[in-house]
């Protein structure tokens, strides 16, 4: 099975890009033929600073290898080293009602939080479906705000099928029950743009001053904890087994528990559980010519996939002209 996904290289990552996404796949690369990207095109519709855009691109890439994403078992590239994506999505937009973009929730949350509503924000959904079309992306791992990126991308790929004959593999999106929506520290979705997010690798004084402000219920100590809505529980739940996470649901609904004394396990918990991921961000964030030439060997596997299908999109569409 062909497993494919991307980030944005919009900011650090955090919690909710690590369980909704990049664990996942980086488990999937075992046993399936995994391809991982980092999207810096997407990114540029909201970071405006090339300097910023330069260095989160470069420390995501550490991210991934670092935490186990292992280049020869996958392909790992950044989005603009394939260019190629950028002709397909101009194919694709052809097919693409601008009825189906006015409805994404993604434009209008971002454009109501100040974003500037721009051209590639409004098709930012076609480049994604682009992406995960050109190399033939059957399962796509993602949390659950990008549901509706992926019926769009669906629909994209029907359209064109049905227009120009079969060209594309029509993708499904893999979400995850318990971590569709990772929550961050005020309660709301854990993301990079509302300042609500737990970092992976943040360092320990920011680590522990994260966990401590993580938004708890006023239930007196002597009472049972409820469960339901509970953003330490859910979060805390992430890092355990199912038997550890029966043991977990026990002391909250056992009277005496205190949320102080959990956060600070909790901060423990998250701690330990990167400390050698830790160790080797270090090691990789210093070897800049090996993560290069590693993106670029990434970027050379991608774009054999890549010419594939688009030979195929250019000949379906009629642009082999020369074939008259
Ligand atoms: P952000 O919202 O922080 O900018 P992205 O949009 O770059 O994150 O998301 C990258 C991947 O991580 C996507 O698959 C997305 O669904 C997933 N993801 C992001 N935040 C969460 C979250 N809070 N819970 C679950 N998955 C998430
Ligand atoms: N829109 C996705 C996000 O914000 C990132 C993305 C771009 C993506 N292209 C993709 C995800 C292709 C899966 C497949 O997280």
């Amino acid at each position: 099975m062909r497993i494919l996904s991307g980030i944005q290289t919009s900011g650090s990552l955090h919690l909710g890009n690590y369980f909704g996404m990049m664990k996942r796949m980086i488990d999937y690369q075992e046993n399936n033929e995994l391809f991982c990207f980092l999207v810096n095109y997407h990114a540029l519709t909201t970071v405006f600073d090339a300097e910023s855009l330069r260095r989160q691109t470069y420390e995501a890439a550490c991210d991934f290898l670092a935490l186990g994403l292992d280049p020869d078992k996958s392909v790992f590239w950044i989005q603009s080293d394939v260019p190629e994506v950028t002709e397909l999505t101009w194919l694709l937009s052809n097919v693409t009602g601008v009825g189906l973009l006015e409805r994404s929730h993604s434009y209008k949350d971002k454009t109501a939080k100040g974003i500037p509503a721009s051209n590639g924000l409004f098709s930012y959904p076609v480049l994604m479906a682009a992406d995960i079309l050109l190399f033939g992306g059957e399962k796509v791992p993602v949390g659950k705000d990008q549901k509706q990126h992926l019926e769009i991308a669906r629909d994209i790929a029907i359209r064109f099928n049905h227009t120009y004959g079969e060209t594309f593999i029509i993708p499904e999106a893999d979400i995850e029950e318990d971590s569709a929506v990772v929550p961050g520290i005020d309660g709301q979705k854990m993301s990079k743009s509302y300042g609500n997010a737990i970092e992976i690798f943040a360092d320990e004084k920011t680590l522990r001053e994260k966990v401590m402000r993580i938004v708890t219920d006023s239930t007196p100590v002597d009472e049972p904890k409820p469960l339901e809505g509970n953003v330490l529980f859910k979060l805390y739940s992430l890092f355990l087994d199912p038997r550890e996470k029966i043991a977990l649901k026990e002391r909250f609904l056992t009277p005496g528990l205190k949320y102080g004394v959990v956060k600070k396990e909790l901060f423990s918990l998250i701690w330990e559980y990167f400390e050698p991921y830790r160790k080797e961000r270090k090691r990789l964030a210093q070897d800049k010519q090996f993560v290069l030439e590693t993106m670029r060997k990434g970027a050379r596997k991608a774009r054999e996939v890549a010419s594939i299908y688009l030979e195929r999109a250019r000949h379906n569409v009629g642009l082999d002209y020369w074939n008259i």
